[in-house]
């Protein structure tokens, strides 16, 4: 793979939401090893990921996730969350509010996460979770989370039914150089 191959993978990358296959064992891994190898503020690594594949979880999940309905029996809910506690004593210490780093963290591990997807040749898509409170109350119900466990999004992956179609969003007017 060419350094331009590298790159066309990122600008390639698109939400996939229809799936014909959940992901095996082994295509979970892979995918969990490269979001936890995403950068961390001090590199706390904050994550906790929960892995679901049981149907009657999935069908719960549905009905308070309204835009997460696609999930089924043919993909792997990944629920990223955060270990909110990790940031505090560090906050503490230095005397300024440190304790969201775990949403940077966490979605930098989720990008990874979706990009790998797609290098793999499998599909995926990030449903908002955090900071929608009755979203994560409920979503911490069903998978048991500790207090200190927020979720942060439900990744849906697997076999891509249908290619996802990638978007060019580059837009030059967002730029802004030395001043904005
Ligand atoms: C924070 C966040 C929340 C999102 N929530 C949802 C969601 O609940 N359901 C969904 O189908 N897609 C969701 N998406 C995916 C976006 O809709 C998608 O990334 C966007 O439309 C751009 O399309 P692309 O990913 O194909 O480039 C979310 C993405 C992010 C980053």
């Amino acid at each position: 793979m060419t350094q331009n191959d590298k790159y066309d993978m990122i600008l390639s990358r698109a939400s996939v939401r229809r799936f014909k296959a959940a992901l095996t064992a082994e295509e979970t891994e892979a995918l969990l090893r490269a979001a936890m190898s995403a950068p961390t503020a001090m590199d706390f690594q904050p994550w906790h990921f929960v892995v679901v594949n049981d149907n009657a979880t999935k069908e719960q999940m549905r009905t308070f996730l309204p835009y997460a309905k696609m999930i089924n029996e043919n993909c792997t809910g990944i629920v990223v969350c955060g270990d909110i506690d990790l940031y505090k004593a560090v906050s503490e210490r230095d005397g300024e509010d440190n304790t969201l780093y775990w949403v940077e963290d966490c979605s930098a591990a989720s990008e990874n996460l979706l990009l790998a997807a797609h290098a793999l040749g499998l599909g995926a898509v990030w449903t908002g979770i955090y900071p929608l409170e009755s979203r994560i109350s409920k979503l911490r119900a069903t998978l048991a989370l500790p207090q200190n466990i927020v979720p942060l999004n439900l990744i849906l992956a697997g076999h891509p039914l249908v290619p996802g179609r990638a978007k060019d969003k580059f837009d030059a007017t967002k730029i802004h150089y030395e001043k904005f």
